[in-house]
């Protein structure tokens, strides 16, 4: 393990500077020119390990009962930002999902439009009080992937698998949220990709034949 994160270590200096870039790059993210890009740093069959750099976002917070609803008035605003900057659309949108205790407490959203290369040093001030740009720090996230319609129920559900893979693997993270992460407009019908985030803590758990893969 001491190895490992020795080796890790030595990965993220060589590949530092792996951001926003040509979603050429992505296999599943194809619907947009740019796209968040990361650092693999380990993958069991059940979930990866990635490394993302620091990168600015536009982002905005909803408070509801509902994650579906507070996505739609989110998602509008946030459009409405780029929209009226002429700035492109990247991908993926990313959602961070507090943990709520039962299903009618209301729940806080925030939903967050990848800036392109071009704009993540110098982001156009937003003028929607709700709008505001955020500079998410260098991060490591457990993942899993998972294909069709990213809406409450599949989230609640994807991330309830990673949360208990996890836990079997004694992997530490925080348990407070977890990011709900979509690659894909409305208008794609097959081959979509989701993906559920839970942030890493402590050194990053993958199973040991992996670990002997890098
Ligand atoms: C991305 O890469 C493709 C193929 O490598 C290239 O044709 C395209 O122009 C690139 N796009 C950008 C925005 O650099
Ligand atoms: C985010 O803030 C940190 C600390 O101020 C800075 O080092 C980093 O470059 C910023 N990231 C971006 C993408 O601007």
């Amino acid at each position: 393990m001491i190895y490992l994160s020795g080796f890790v270590g030595f990965l993220l200096v060589l590949t530092a500077e792996a951001r926003v870039g040509n979603s050429s790059e992505l296999n599943f993210c194809s619907e947009t020119e740019e796209c968040l890009l990361f650092d693999l740093i380990c993958q069991t069959d059940d979930y990866e390990v990635r490394h993302y750099d620091s990168v600015n976002w536009v982002s905005t917070q909803e408070s509801s009962w509902s994650m579906d609803y507070a996505s739609i008035s989110a998602f509008r605003r946030l459009f409405a930002y780029i929209n009226g900057n002429n700035i492109e659309m990247t991908a993926p949108v990313i959602l961070k999902i507090s943990d709520k205790t039962s299903f009618w407490q209301t729940g806080i959203y925030t939903m967050s439009f990848l800036l392109p290369a071009a704009h993540q040093k110098n982001p156009i001030p937003p003028t929607d009080k709700k709008v505001y740009i955020k500079n998410m720090t260098d991060m490591q996230v457990y993942v899993r992937s998972y294909g069709g319609w990213m809406m409450s129920w599949s989230d609640k559900s994807q991330a309830k698998i990673l949360s208990s893979d996890l836990d079997s693997a004694g992997a530490e993270y925080d348990r407070s949220f977890h990011y709900g992460v979509g690659y894909n407009s409305p208008i794609m019908v097959f081959d979509r990709h989701n993906e559920v985030w839970y942030v890493v803590q402590d050194d990053p758990v993958c199973g040991s034949s992996e670990e002997m893969g890098l």
